[in-house]
């Protein structure tokens, strides 16, 4: 019988057994780091003279691993492959589809604290955020597996007399995975099973700065054994082979997670209808985000502070859902201001692999320098109360930095950062600071702390995000339980690990046959 979904647990590691399982992973690991890992296109694995090399952002004289690096040419065949897989997985049953996802649940549960250690070392989580990506990568494949066992019934339809009518779901065909690399293993799982599940055949392109994690995922699906070419392996460039493929004629669907510029230039190239195509192109893209939490007067004071501290500074702040300003309405200004700043300087930062640290580098050169400038800007925008300096030199470290008395005009109160850095702005009442929350062309997550219901409830009307929580940090949405997705320029509000999710990745067929 099958088993109710519920939420993996998160591995609690202050127990001494819980520690040292993962000490020993990542001990083992580091004696496999280095290594090569080929494209896999068809089943089969290919490799290139150009190479992608993944370095540890904690120690980036340190290589993780290299990958083979794709060309248009392979490109091709990757499309090619998956074509001629979907002429066969298209019509394999929901139920069937659905136990590879469960199998391979299982077996990441089995390795969970393998796959965590690959995290902590390629991406700079620490522990308890690397493992919250295992879960959170678990959870996606049990939840569309259950999924797509309730889509399996079709669609009711009203009954008519003298006709036998159904309305089911068919698969759309060849799809073009392309995810972020700051939830390297959950969002790419997740975007990965939902199309497969649902009887797609994919095309994984993996974020350039997290291969390792990808090819790690791709064994997984090689082990489960999900026939060849039903999802085929392809690092690569997004400049030298991302427009090649989102333009390519057979291409059915795009599901991108990323930034604003690249979701937004997919969805023009993707409209554009090329010689052979016979379709509309479906998009489903996720984007960035500008996310605010609101602290009124009437809130609980300490908590509101935990939660900015935790909402903007998790995994460095990289998360779309982080906390990038916080709007304090002018009572409690001060005392937020003097809290958060506290909290901040309390952060222990250093390599990602030490179990005490709460914060580990950025991901790579480019975000190191971008948020640099950012700070900068942020000196003259605001007044630097935490932070605003670079941590040790041999990774990609910048000490958490909190900027006071930002305009809510100004850039670090306006542009996606996404990095360790919280503008802090004043509003005059709760309306004020309702407003500005929702002055940004992004919309994806936003909290507000209050304890008057009323305030609340003005909230949830017109706080205008995908994700809004009350009394609690913006961040650790829950698979099935927040399903997850913004509005505006942070993207098509897909909601991942909601209920409707997997209608994105099918269409309807009705038929209705005359007794
Ligand atoms: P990015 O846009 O730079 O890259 C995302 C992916 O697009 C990568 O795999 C990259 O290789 C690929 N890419 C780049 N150029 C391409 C092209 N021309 N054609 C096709 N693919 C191309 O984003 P990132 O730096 O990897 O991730 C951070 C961004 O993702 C942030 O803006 C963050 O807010 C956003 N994000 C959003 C969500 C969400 O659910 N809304 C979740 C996670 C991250
Ligand atoms: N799903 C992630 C969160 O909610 C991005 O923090």
């Amino acid at each position: 019988m099958l088993v109710e979904y519920k939420n993996e647990a998160l591995v609690n590691f202050s127990l001494p057994e819980n520690r040292t399982a993962m000490e020993q992973e990542l001990a083992k690991i580091a004696t496999l780091k280095g290594r090569h890992y080929p494209l896999v296109i068809g089943g089969k694995k290919i490799d290139t003279e150009a190479r992608i090399t993944s370095v540890n952002p904690s120690n980036f004289e340190e290589v993780i691993g290299t990958t083979a690096r794709a060309n248009t040419e392979l490109a091709e065949s990757a499309v090619q492959s998956a074509l001629s897989a979907f002429a066969e997985w298209q019509y394999v049953s929901p139920e069937e589809r659905a136990r590879y996802l469960f199998k391979a649940a299982a077996i990441m549960r089995r390795k969970k604290f393998e796959f965590s250690a690959w995290l902590v070392e390629e991406s700079g989580k620490n522990w308890v955020e690397a493992d919250a990506d295992t879960a959170e990568a678990i959870d996606f494949l049990e939840y569309y597996a259950h999924q797509m066992l309730q889509y399996a019934a079709g669609m009711p339809v009203v009954p008519n007399a003298g006709e036998q009518n159904e309305c089911f779901y068919i698969p759309l065909g060849v799809g073009l995975i392309i995810p972020p690399w700051n939830f390297p293993l959950a969002i790419l799982a997740g975007m990965t099973a939902a199309a497969i599940v649902t009887g797609n055949t994919v095309i994984m392109k993996p974020a350039s700065t997290t291969p390792i994690i990808a090819a790690k995922l791709m064994e997984l699906w090689e082990e489960v054994s999900l026939p060849p070419g039903v999802v085929n392996f392809l690092p690569g460039s997004g400049s030298a082979i991302g427009d090649y493929l989102v333009s390519h004629p057979k291409i059915r669907f795009i599901n991108f997670t990323g930034s604003k510029e690249v979701g937004l230039r997919i969805n023009k190239l993707a409209a554009d209808v090329v010689p052979g195509q016979k379709w509309i192109k479906r998009v489903v893209a996720e984007m960035g985000g500008k996310d605010a939490i609101i602290v009124d007067s009437e809130a609980d004071i300490e908590d509101a502070a935990n939660g900015i501290v935790a909402s903007a500074f998790g995994f460095q702040g990289q998360k779309c859902s982080a906390c990038s300003r916080a709007i304090i309405v002018a009572d409690v200004y001060d005392e937020i201001v003097a809290k958060v700043a506290a909290k901040t300087k309390a952060l222990k930062m250093g390599p990602a692999s030490d179990p005490t640290i709460n914060m580990g580098p950025v991901i790579d050169k480019n975000a190191y320098g971008k948020i640099l400038e950012y700070i900068e800007i942020g000196k003259s925008e605001g007044r630097i109360v935490a932070g605003g300096v670079k941590g040790a030199e041999n990774g990609y470290f910048i000490e958490p930095t909190v900027v006071a008395d930002v305009d809510s005009k100004a850039r670090v109160a306006q542009e996606e950062i996404f990095g360790p850095v919280v503008a802090l702005i004043k509003a005059a009442d709760y309306n004020q600071a309702i407003a500005i929350a929702n002055d940004t062309e992004y919309g994806l997550t936003g909290a507000v702390y209050s304890k008057n219901r009323t305030k609340l409830e003005k909230a949830r009307r017109e706080f205008h995000v995908g994700n809004l929580y009350l009394n609690r940090k913006c961040t650790g949405a829950l698979v099935g339980v927040h399903p997850f997705g913004g509005f505006n320029m942070s993207g098509t509000d897909s909601k991942a690990g909601g209920a409707d999710y997997l209608l994105l990745f099918m269409q309807a067929k009705s038929v209705a046959e005359k007794l």
